[in-house]
């Protein structure tokens, strides 16, 4: 049994500050959390990216906020330590700041301690409700999954200077209107290095590149679970007769150690 403290958002943001990188996962359910936890990942994000990995639709557009409740209440349950994040999922927050309200409460209330939306600046008067009502926040930019319609499927976000321009004045909109924690979703390394170097809170990327303040990947991308549909900002940790502890814990140390991800290999 690990003798690690509970994390909190103060202790993120001194592993932020220190230059400590953050480790991420996806987790879903009580089983992994135990064991993400033990491992010593200090971020479980519930992600609606259960919707492809569990539930097998194309998209996650179609979670509810019942599944996210429910998923979030079985992570808890079962983690001691890392910090849970929980995803408002697609039709939770866009309709109006009062809905974004009540359905950020269900999810604190079913046991995560920050919640992530997805968007721009758009987002920012959500963002600002939501923390002036004691809800800690993360934001998430680049490619942004409940809009892949919108964005013409999985592509990098933030390739030309007009729409790196576009995510810089959208990262200074979020951390100003209160985000504590900023996911960047497939955005080139370059670019992703210099908006974290320029932010005051942690980023934590995903297909970013190396230079961010931490990472997150799809666990069951991570154990090569699905091969075929992995992008290629994964890396497979479960190989070479590795248990998943082995592997979660594998992972937890080559972001920490900045073997994770690979400038060449797994980023743009
Ligand atoms: O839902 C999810 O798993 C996510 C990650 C891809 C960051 O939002």
């Amino acid at each position: 049994m690990s003798n690690r403290k509970p994390l909190t958002l103060h202790r993120l943001r001194e592993m932020h500050a220190s230059g400590e990188k953050i480790a991420m996962l996806t987790c879903y359910d009580a089983a992994f959390a135990r064991v993400l936890d033990a491992a010593g990942v200090d971020v479980l994000l519930v992600g609606d990216s259960l919707g492809m990995v569990l539930q097998g639709h194309a998209t996650t557009a179609s979670v509810s906020m019942d599944e996210m409740a429910y998923h979030t209440s079985c992570v808890a349950r079962a983690n001691r330590t890392a910090w849970i994040i929980a995803d408002m999922p697609f039709g939770s927050y866009q309709e109006s700041t009062d809905l974004a309200i009540r359905n950020a409460v269900r999810l604190i209330q079913a046991g995560a301690q920050m919640v992530k939306l997805e968007g721009g600046g758009w987002t920012a008067p959500i963002v600002a409700q939501l923390v002036e009502r004691g809800i800690p926040v993360c934001a998430h930019l680049g490619f942004t999954p409940q809009s892949v319609h919108a964005l013409g499927g999985y592509r990098v976000q933030g390739r030309d200077a007009r729409s790196a321009g576009a995510l810089r004045t959208q990262a200074i909109e979020l951390t100003g209107a209160g985000a504590a924690f900023l996911v960047l979703e497939m955005v080139p390394a370059n670019l992703a290095r210099e908006l974290t170097q320029e932010s005051s809170i942690p980023v934590i990327g995903i297909g970013a590149g190396a230079g961010c303040s931490g990472q997150v990947l799809v666990l069951h991308d991570m154990l090569g679970l699905h091969p075929e549909t992995a992008p290629r900002f994964v890396r497979n940790f479960l190989t070479g007769g590795a248990t998943i502890e082995g592997a979660v814990g594998q992972y937890v140390k080559d972001v920490k150690e900045g073997r994770f991800p690979d400038d060449t290999l797994h980023s743009f």
